[in-house]
């Protein structure tokens, strides 16, 4: 087997180890790449190695991580098993710590590695974009296990570390620099003379740490008062953006205020208390549905055609310069695309050009980005009301009117002017893709590229095949929205595709929830309590209600009676109400857009609207329900759809569901997804619920023959 790392001893007798994973493109410490490690500090011990340097044979990357699928295993096992592994990683980091180390790093470098350079005695970095550094284990459920709960925190402080390691982020080169995770930043070219020097005795040139930061950090590093108040503080923080549903980052703040309060020679016991904080978190179901959020990621990246051969899209055409068209406007021009964006109407269009420039406008406030570059990415932009100036326009994505006639004449018309094959893309949110490319040039080069509103905040895309799609167009498709920074799921071309048909049937069950008589404040609470991030009618209100009421009438066409609206909602579109954007919805809001609130015993109540009140009260029939059978209401109700959208295969795989849930709704990740929550539930049970509604609540519950079959067979759908 080929080797990962390997070892050379210069002349100045100083080693240099590198690691360089065979056949991958990054580098991940795995137990065997760790036992390599081991012999190679060994090696350089056993030859009296005057010092050590550590760096990747990567081009990029010095780092990715521990090997995500060998903690996967041990989540299935004993919390011993992860003990064990954290105590043997810890072991080898050890050694390093106890010899006249660092490490150069270059590119990305993530988890474990990072917890390798801080083991290190000294870390240099190079200035490149590329170079990031983080320890992202917090998104997997669990602690850094390798030390970096305890070597960060002593290192740049308790409450830097914190930052980085409850929140999972990375930090540039220049920022780990001036936050002391770095001591010196070094041209990548530079760091085996730079490293020698430093290994021989030169001091690096560590960032100067203002007094008001270093006062800062003594106050609550160094004194019981400051640790109290930090601890406070921080506490506050994860509740307010856990809402007690994550158990890691409270485990993670435990052991950082041992760190930063226990003396150099009884850092052991809490090294220790970090192994032990690992293996208990990484054991617990939110970290095994966070694992599985990871590889179901890591799925969706993959292809269904290899398209190295394939011309890939270059110049961008936008039609439509609305809500959406502005949005995907500003996402391609930002990652450096030339982009036409096409509108019929001067007034909108300028409209539209001025919304890209506020984006880039806000990026630039929020130091995003600098002025010169959001200057030099605005100017990629070219508004037109023109199909001549999209003739080099390789690939179009439509965001016009939500009416079929109207998206095939703008192809008819793009067609004309576009005399090479181009990939025609529409963003409607229920449209049949197979229809739309009825009649075109290239019916094989129509596909659906569904953005979620607004985009730049969004994060997922759904990618729709019609029946003529290709599998080129749709991976050259799905490789441009990744170019974007998007997340896609590939889906049929069914109503609804995946996300609104599964959560079209929870706004429902709300509306017809509290048509009966239960309080919409319930219904909100019930869901909030689940994991939601906004109430259903809040979350009707941030989609519009008229958007809303036309994705229920769209889908109640084209899945029949189960979807058929609440009786209230015709009243509640008689009020032409909008929700959030016209300031007036389900809630009532003020000029800033925000909803309006009363205080009630130091808790905020939101107002909702009373029209929509009223319309509710003259519908009651008095129903009152606990919260866990409003949640079984609404979740269940989504779980019968998720499951028939698996049967007929409109998507292929139950993680591919849960991801696009996730990331298209914000699903709540520690759930893992709505058949995460089946599979938790038990199928067999959530069959049984099913049927129970079916009968008293509506026709939506009616569990599909997918599920019967896998309730008898008492099957799950992670197997
Ligand atoms: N708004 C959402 O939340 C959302 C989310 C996902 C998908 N969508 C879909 O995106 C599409 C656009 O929605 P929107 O909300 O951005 O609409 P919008 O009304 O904000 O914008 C539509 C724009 O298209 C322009 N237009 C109309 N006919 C045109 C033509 N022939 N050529 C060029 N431009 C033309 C209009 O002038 C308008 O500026 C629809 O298919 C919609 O279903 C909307």
């Amino acid at each position: 087997m080929k080797k990962a790392i390997s070892f050379e001893l210069q002349s100045n007798n100083i080693a240099i180890i590198t690691i360089d994973l065979p056949d991958s493109k990054v580098n991940l410490l795995s137990r065997d790449t760790m036992l390599e490690l081991d012999q190679c500090i060994e090696e350089a011990k056993s030859k009296n190695a005057k010092g050590i340097i550590v760096c990747s044979g990567k081009e990029d990357n010095f780092g990715a991580g521990a090997d995500v699928q060998q903690i996967r295993a041990l989540q299935n096992e004993p919390p011993e098993h992860c003990y064990e592994a954290s105590k043997m990683g810890k072991e080898v980091f050890a050694k390093l710590a106890s010899l006249n180390s660092l490490a150069a790093v270059h590119g990305t470098c993530l988890g474990g590695f990072t917890e390798l350079a801080l083991a290190c005695k000294y870390r240099i970095a190079s200035p490149d974009k590329k170079t990031q550094i983080g320890v992202p284990e917090i998104q997997l459920g669990f602690v850094p296990g390798w030390g970096a709960t305890v070597r960060l925190p002593r290192l740049i402080g308790a409450e830097q570390a914190f930052k980085l390691i409850s929140t999972g982020k990375n930090v540039d080169a220049k920022k780990a620099y001036k936050l002391g995770v770095v001591d010196q930043i070094v041209e990548k070219d530079n760091f085996i003379a730079e490293a020698n020097e430093i290994l021989s005795g030169k001091e690096p040139k560590r960032a100067s740490v203002p007094i008001d930061k270093s006062l800062r950090r003594f106050f609550i590093d160094k004194t019981p008062i400051g640790q109290a108040l930090f601890a406070k503080m921080a506490k506050g923080a994860v509740y307010a953006a856990t809402k007690g549903k994550y158990p890691a980052p409270p485990e993670a703040l435990k052991v950082v205020l041992k760190a930063i309060s226990t003396d150099e020679d009884k850092l052991d016991s809490v090294f220790d208390k970090e192994s032990q904080a690992f293996a208990k978190l990484a054991t617990t179901p939110v970290s095994s549905n966070l694992v599985n959020i990871f590889f179901a990621q890591t799925e969706s990246k993959k292809t269904n055609f290899d398209t190295k051969n394939s011309e890939k899209p270059k110049v961008i055409g936008v039609l439509g310069a609305g809500v959406m068209g502005a949005g995907i406007a500003q996402a391609a021009a930002y990652k450096g695309f030339e982009v036409y964006l096409k509108d019929i109407d001067q007034a909108a269009l300028d409209k539209g050009v001025q919304t890209v420039k506020g984006l880039f406008d806000n990026l630039v406030e929020k130091g995003r980005m600098s002025e010169s570059e959001a200057k030099e990415k605005f100017a990629l932009l070219k508004g037109t009301l023109s199909y001549n100036d999209m003739s080099n326009c390789d690939i179009v994505i439509e965001a016009v009117l939500e009416k079929l006639s109207v998206k095939e004449a703008v192809r008819a018309e793009l067609e004309k002017v576009i005399t090479k094959p181009f990939i025609f893309a529409s963003n409607t949110s229920s449209l049949s893709i197979s229809e739309m490319a009825k009649g075109s040039r290239h019916e094989d080069k129509v596909v659906g590229v569904h953005f979620f509103n607004p985009v730049h905040k969004m994060p997922l895309v759904e990618i729709v095949r019609g029946d003529k799609t290709s599998s080129e167009t749709e991976a050259l498709a799905q490789e441009f929205a990744m170019k974007l920074g998007k997340t896609t799921v590939i889906t049929g071309d069914a109503p609804g595709f995946v996300v609104n048909r599964i959560l079209a049937p929870y706004m429902r069950e709300a509306i017809v929830m509290a048509q009966d008589g239960v309080p919409m404040a319930d219904i909100e609470k019930a869901a909030l309590s689940f994991g939601m991030p906004m109430g259903p009618f809040a979350l009707l209100d941030e989609v519009g209600l008229d958007i809303a009421s036309h994705v229920i009438k769209t889908l109640h066409q084209g899945l029949g009676e189960r979807m058929v609206p609440p009786a209230v909602m015709a009243e509640i579109d008689n009020l032409k109400l909008l929700g959030r954007k016209g300031k007036k919805g389900i809630y009532l809001y003020n000029e800033k857009g925000d909803r309006q609130f009363v205080k009630e015993k130091k808790k905020k109540r939101y107002l909702f609207n009373p029209d929509v009140e009223a319309i509710m009260a003259k519908h009651s029939k008095g129903l009152k329900k606990t919260a866990g059978e409003i949640q079984d209401r609404l979740f269940l109700a989504m779980a019968a759809e998720a499951a028939r959208c698996l049967e007929e295969k409109v998507v292929t795989a139950p993680s591919q569901l849960d991801l696009a849930m996730i990331f298209g709704i914000g699903f709540p990740p520690f759930v893992g997804g709505i058949c995460r929550y089946m599979d938790s539930m038990g199928v067999a049970l959530a069959y049984q619920k099913l049927s129970y509604l079916a009968q008293v609540a509506g026709l939506n519950y009616e569990p599909c023959k997918l599920l019967e079959e896998m309730a008898m067979q008492r099957k799950s759908f992670y197997q």
